[in-house]
């Protein structure tokens, strides 16, 4: 079996609408259908369990067209176009299952097939756009517009359980069509299918690996976290998911607890781009360099991966905790320092024994640059995991609560 030794995927779009200040449609008003007797229009939850990949990404199962072709695929809030490998893609470069139209009875091409092509941070993806149904769990769209991928680069990887494709599960207007459309769960929210305009995931801890995490279509699921759920409004007109930032700040906790570090925002505030689809949390240099030295002694980044590489012991003890925050403006994301200390692929994350941190400052490719020098913060699962995590489609706000451990450490 190949092992790829620094698995790590970053998946948020990378998009002109960010430059152009183009207008955006908003999210019409949605018409709740209870009365109606159409059994698959009733409005409901729908729960589907998340795939929780060696910690670097986590995927879902859809299935698409009639009767339905399975793939496995990565659950990217920072993005919003689904595609998947068609058969038109060569074997050796989509290895997995392949989209065959001639088998779907539902499936409709689109007036000239137009074609698509998507740059994530790392990997590019180009095809076709098409009209199928879709389905993620109980929950389903008919002819739900799709791309069917003829060619991926730095995406789908050798793995024994590999992402397939990817389900964007950002705004409309993300959408890299010639014309914007709405997404599967914008379609959702607006058809009526699901209770509440919302859906909220629960990664499970970085150990509980498997099928150890859940996205809840249409509500919140009160197993899952802590106390109350606190709202920040999204911010930048409804792109990305993102919200304004306040502080950066490393408490210790012993018997009382202490500010060791605190960065706080200077004129402006700062976007935290929420962001499913990437394992780590990418920070302008200066910034990732005085956390990881806080936490870890004068490490330097490794060239070849953009990451610091550190020993797995380092900080933190039994009478010891030391926590990251990310300070917003009502709440706060709370991550113990030990769960950024992610073991290599393979690795077993002992003292002494490698471990990348989950920080990370922002690559120098040319349109991560641009993030940076916006100032922009892009929160991946290495931070999300401690979160429990409510987007909400309709009031346009993104909802964290304290994740419920209890129920992390409960065996399935
Ligand atoms: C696709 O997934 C569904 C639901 O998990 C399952 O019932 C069905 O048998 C699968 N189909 C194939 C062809 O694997
Ligand atoms: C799409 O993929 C094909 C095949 O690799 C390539 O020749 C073409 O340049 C790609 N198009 C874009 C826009 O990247
Ligand atoms: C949102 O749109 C307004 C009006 O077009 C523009 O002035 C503002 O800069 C935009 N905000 C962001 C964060 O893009
Ligand atoms: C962090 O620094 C800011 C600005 O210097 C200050 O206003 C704030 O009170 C500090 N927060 C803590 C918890 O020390």
């Amino acid at each position: 079996m190949i092992k790829v030794v620094l698995l790590f995927i970053y998946l948020f779009i990378i998009t002109p609408a960010q430059t152009n200040g183009n207008t955006i449609t908003l999210p019409v008003e949605k018409k709740y259908r209870h009365n109606q007797v159409k059994i698959q229009k009733r409005a409901a939850t729908h729960n589907i369990q998340l795939y929780n990949n060696e910690g670097f990404e986590y995927l879902v199962n859809i299935g698409i067209g009639t009767p339905a072709q399975n793939f496995t695929v990565s659950l990217d809030t920072g993005s919003s176009d689904l595609w998947v490998p068609s058969i038109s893609c060569s074997e050796q470069e989509c290895p997995y299952n392949r989209f065959d139209p001639s088998k779907s009875s539902t499936f409709s091409i689109l007036n000239d097939t137009p074609p698509f092509y998507i740059a994530y941070g790392i990997g590019s993806v180009n095809g076709t756009f098409a009209k199928d149904n879709v389905e993620l769990g109980d929950a389903t769209i008919s002819q739900q517009m799709f791309g069917m991928a003829s060619s991926t680069q730095d995406l789908i990887f050798m793995s024994s359980s590999p992402s397939n494709g990817i389900l964007g599960l950002g705004y409309p207007a993300l959408t890299t069509g010639s014309v914007k459309y709405d997404p599967f769960l914008f379609r959702l929210q607006k058809e009526g299918h699901i209770e509440k305009p919302v859906f909220s995931i629960s990664m499970g801890s970085v150990h509980n690996q498997g099928w150890a995490g859940e996205i809840l279509l249409g509500g919140t699921n009160p197993e899952k976290y802590l106390g109350d759920i606190a709202y920040e409004p999204v911010w930048g007109n409804n792109t990305y998911w993102m919200v304004g930032g306040k502080s950066i700040q490393i408490i210790k906790e012993t018997t009382q607890s202490e500010v060791i570090f605190n960065h706080t925002f200077a004129s402006f505030v700062r976007c935290f781009i929420i962001d499913t689809g990437t394992s780590l949390t990418y920070m302008d240099h200066a910034l990732a360099d005085d956390i990881v030295r806080v936490m870890a002694g004068n490490v330097v980044l490794d060239q070849v991966s953009g990451t610091y590489i550190i020993d797995c012991g380092v900080k933190g003890d039994a009478t010891t905790d030391y926590f990251l925050e990310f300070v917003m403006q009502k709440t706060k994301i709370s991550v113990p320092i030990k769960d950024l200390i992610l073991p290599l692929p393979g690795e077993e994350g002992r003292q002494g024994s490698l471990c990348m941190f989950g920080i990370a400052p922002w690559m120098t490719t040319g349109t991560s640059q641009t993030m940076s020098e916006k100032g922009w913060i892009l929160i991946g699962d290495s931070v999300l995991r401690s979160t429990y995590l409510v987007f909400d489609m309709k009031d346009d706000q993104i909802g964290f609560a304290k994740v419920n451990t209890y129920d992390l450490f409960k065996s399935p």
